[in-house]
């Protein structure tokens, strides 16, 4: 059962029995276009779902057909200025998202567009129904893609793939995202939604303590060099092998029962 959470105008916030979080963008007459109203419910939905004990994933969706998310609302983004632009609310929500304790999973549905794509580029993980499609079509606007599209998308694909997105702002199907690694699963669109609780079901079920640090240590290591990553990595290890998480993990498999983790 999904239990739905108040207080949300733009977003649906559902928890269901399985711990799994779902924040749906739910303004499909505008293709789930990122207003300031939603990003600011965005940011409200992360910290609560974030402050919840009984919350251990995230995923985020698009309500509708046809978008995850359209980008920015571009009606706001005509009126905002120079200063606007230097403390970007929806740059400081990816960072926010990409450093959440909790593993995220964004469900791409139709169209994640601009700072759409942005937010997918934020989460840990992206899974893309067959209608997908993604794109940083910032430049036709006369902008460029301001909430770390210029940063993660190269990150994550290559600094050539990146740049031919970013400089020519076309659009990637589902299919292409999945050979350049932008997506780990394609699904059909009626999957979509079950395949992305399920993989979250799947990382819950680990030692959750041990997802943590392997988490940190591929995100904060990708940001360094080899020996730093590889420092980061084995403090990460001793700190797992002092765990309860570790003496049940290993208990279990000899004793061939299933392991109760307890995430310490
Ligand atoms: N901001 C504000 N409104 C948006 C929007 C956005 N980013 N994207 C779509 N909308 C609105 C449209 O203005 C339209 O509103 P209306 O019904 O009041 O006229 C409604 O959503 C439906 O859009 P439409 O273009 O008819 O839908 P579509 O399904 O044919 O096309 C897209 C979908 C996403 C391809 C198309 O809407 C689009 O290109 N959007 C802009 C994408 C973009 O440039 N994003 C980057 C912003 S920085």
């Amino acid at each position: 059962m999904l239990l739905r959470r108040p207080g949300y105008e733009t977003l649906v916030v559902e928890v269901g029995e399985d711990c799994v979080g779902t924040i749906i963008l739910n303004r499909p007459e505008k293709r789930n276009a990122l207003s300031s109203r939603v990003v600011s419910e965005l940011l409200g939905a992360l910290r609560e779902l974030g402050e919840d004990e009984r919350v251990g994933a995230l995923v985020f969706t698009g309500a509708g057909e046809r978008a995850f998310a359209a980008g920015a609302d571009i009606a706001e983004l005509r009126e905002k200025t120079m200063l606007d632009a230097l403390s970007p609310a929806m740059q400081a929500l990816c960072e926010e998202i990409e450093g959440s304790d909790k593993p995220t999973i964004a469900a791409v549905n139709g169209y994640a567009l601009g700072g759409g794509c942005e937010l997918a580029l934020a989460c840990d993980l992206r899974i893309a129904a067959e209608n997908a499609r993604f794109g940083l079509p910032e430049v036709s606007l006369g902008i460029l893609p301001g909430a770390g599209g210029t940063q993660r998308l190269s990150r994550l694909i290559g600094r050539g793939r990146a740049l031919e997105l970013v400089m020519t702002g076309r659009l990637m199907d589902a299919r292409e995202a999945l050979s350049a690694g932008l997506v780990s699963r394609v699904v059909p669109r009626e999957e979509l939604l079950g395949a992305a609780r399920e993989l979250a079901g799947q990382i819950l079920s680990r030692g959750p303590l041990a997802v943590r640090l392997a988490r940190l240590a591929v995100r904060a290591g990708g940001e360094a060099d080899q020996a730093t990553g590889l420092l980061i990595e084995r403090l990460a290890q001793a700190v797992l092998f002092a765990s309860e998480d570790k003496r049940e993990g290993t208990a279990a498999f000899l004793e061939k029962r299933p392991p109760e983790f307890r995430g310490r």
